[in-house]
């Protein structure tokens, strides 16, 4: 998949890759014209009676290849690291958007830090192998071409062969120690997860850890994963760091051949002078893409680990088969479930059982429970967060698996338990970052869900920052915020899922009394804990271990004296107590 997506950029920025390189090879081929001409002007100046015109023109050719390497050096690098750049930021946007397919699944199977890694590292990684390193090798390959080809050519053969004698050492050697290095550099990424994992959690929980005093025992966790991923990276290091001293020792093998051997052929006469510094440098030349092989495999090395685990990430389809059809369809909110039962991909045991339900639209329906008896998921199952079974869920008669997923959730809209609400402004956390929403919007909706006031006493108002960088709200005002946040969309079905649950009872009153007000012929579907919540619905359900037990509205289910009279019971115990 990533394979595909990389081949596909390069199509789609062939014309800049192809300049890049064309310009990458001129600079290095000029780069490698720079020894022939300081030969030259050498052995003009051995001789006894110095040409003066001949070593103005090797000093203009020196100034040319000079120039000419800026030039094309800074094209190229403009073209090709530049787009190295634009392929992180194109992979990093799909792999945002992919993340944004997937379901609650995938989520609950994969830690938030390793989530983060693959974003952050595992892309920069392969930018540097399609950039740097690239550029890196193909700069390699043509000076050692070029320069080989000139010290056999216009040197002398034998020297060649000789000196070079322990370059094929130095590339088995190399490809060796880049296996390693591909393997350590896994385990440091898996290790730079689990820490960032660790560091997102306990920014995230600090209240509960301060609360428990378990500070002592979250740094002990901490050091030990900031001690593995150390101990990684060492490890990573011990490899990579024999790279550059084994190279380094080969080459000056080589330039003390070229001494001994060279300098012998200079005496002889059979080279020249200019001829034995104009080898050396192309020695030196060839050294430097030679020491690089070493940082070439390395950071494939890893882009190829990274690589490996971005396909892997990109391989997961989306568990969520939408509809067919694309076309969006406009949903009344008739809802009829037909002996529905449902099993969470990670359980054993079923969550609903045969659940028979009709809420036409307009109605109210209260769905109300022990904890854990299945009220969240009956609720959520019509968002499709989840594969659901055909012939058993119907939206407006229509089987829900023939309703576009986008379609049901514009159309729908939940207040979820755990509520949640972005660090921005209390204006964009309602609005959802939507500009279609006017000031008036804004204002109705957080009167009705009763938090305008609370609001209006906030430094900035609507534009007052939450969460991480601004005020914290209580349990309640975060409620009623996402319940406004509900509210703007005006959508065909509301459902409140426990939403009230940390408000009074009089604020929960009144906002009963404005949701009746403003929902008025739509449907609504409120889950509580407090019978108050959903006394006045057209119907209410009674679950228990995932199945309707009562039904009726209050009247009935009072006078059939079960499950629902018990809780009405306790409650006004509680009440009066
Ligand atoms: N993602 C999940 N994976 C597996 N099982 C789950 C998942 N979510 C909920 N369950 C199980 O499904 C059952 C019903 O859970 P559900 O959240 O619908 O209960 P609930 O009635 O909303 O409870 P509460 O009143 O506490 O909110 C429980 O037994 C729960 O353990
Ligand atoms: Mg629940």
């Amino acid at each position: 998949m990533t394979d595909n997506q990389i081949l596909t950029f390069f199509k789609q920025h062939k014309f800049t890759y192809t300049v890049g390189i064309i310009f990458m090879i001129l600079s290095s081929y000029v780069q490698a014209l720079f020894p022939k001409i300081l030969g030259k002007a050498i052995d003009l100046l051995s001789v006894k009676t110095i040409n003066k015109s001949m070593v103005f023109i090797d000093i203009f050719y020196i100034a040319l290849i000079s120039i000419g390497s800026f030039v094309f050096t800074f094209v190229w690098r403009n073209l090709v690291i530049g787009n190295a750049r634009k392929l992180e930021c194109d992979l990093r946007e799909k792999l945002f958007l992919h993340f944004q397919k997937m379901s609650p699944e995938f989520y609950s199977e994969r830690k938030t830090g390793d989530l983060i890694a693959y974003a952050i590292n595992d892309i920069s990684a392969v930018r540097m192998t399609f950039g740097p390193a690239t550029a890196l090798a193909i700069n390699g390959i043509v000076l050692c071409i070029v320069s080989i080809y000139s010290m056999c050519n216009a040197i002398d053969l034998r020297l060649t062969l000789i000196t070079l004698l322990p370059i094929p050492f130095i590339v088995i050697f190399t490809t060796k120690i880049g296996k390693i290095i591909k393997i350590r550099f896994r385990r440091v990424q898996e290790n730079f997860s689990n820490i960032s994992d660790k560091v997102q959690e306990n920014i995230y929980g600090i209240r509960v850890i301060k609360a428990y005093v378990q500070e002592s025992s979250e740094i002990e966790n901490f050091e030990t994963l900031n001690k593995q991923i150390s101990d990684s990276n060492l490890s990573m290091v011990r490899a990579s760091s024999l790279l550059t001293p084994v190279i380094e020792v080969s080459f000056s093998i080589s330039f003390v051949m070229n001494l001994i051997i060279g300098g012998n052929m200079v005496l002889q006469r059979k080279i020249s002078l200019g001829d034995f510094v104009a080898f050396n440098s192309y020695l030196t030349m060839i050294m430097n893409p030679i020491v690089s092989i070493g940082r070439v495999i390395n950071v494939y090395q890893r882009g190829m680990a990274s690589l490996g685990r971005l396909n892997d990430i990109f391989k997961v389809k989306p568990q969520i088969k939408d509809a067919l059809s694309g076309s969006s369809i406009d949903l009344h909110g008739n809802i009829e479930f037909k002996d529905f039962d449902f099993i969470y991909p990670a359980a054993k045991t079923k969550s609903l059982n045969n659940i028979n339900l009709k809420l036409p639209k307009g109605h109210t329906l209260g769905i109300i429970g022990k904890t854990g008896s299945g009220k969240t998921t009956l609720a959520t199952s019509l968002f499709k967060l989840y594969n659901l079974e055909s012939g058993k869920v119907f939206i407006d008669g229509k089987d829900i698996n023939t309703i576009p997923i986008n379609s049901l959730r514009t159309s729908f809209a939940i207040v979820p338990q755990d509520n949640f609400l972005f660090s921005d402004t209390i204006k964009n956390n309602i609005s959802f970052f939507k500009d279609i929403y006017s000031q008036n919007d804004l204002e109705e909706a957080s009167k009705n869900s009763l938090i305008y006031e609370s609001i209006l006493g906030f430094k900035d108002g609507f534009e007052c920052l939450l969460g991480e960088r601004g005020v914290n709200l209580s349990g309640g005002q975060k409620q009623r915020v996402s319940i406004a946040r509900a509210l703007i969309k005006n959508p065909s079905v509301l459902i409140l899922d426990d939403s009230l649950s940390a408000v009074d009872t009089i604020t929960e009153k009144q906002v009963l009394h404005n949701l009746k007000k403003l929902r008025m012929g739509k449907t609504n579907i409120i889950i509580a804990h407090r019978i108050s919540a959903v006394a006045h619905a057209d119907e209410i359900i009674v679950l228990d271990k995932g199945s309707i037990c009562e039904r009726g509205t209050h009247t009935q289910l009072i006078k059939e004296r079960g499950l629902y009279y018990e809780i009405y019971n306790e409650q006004c115990a509680d009440g009066k107590s």
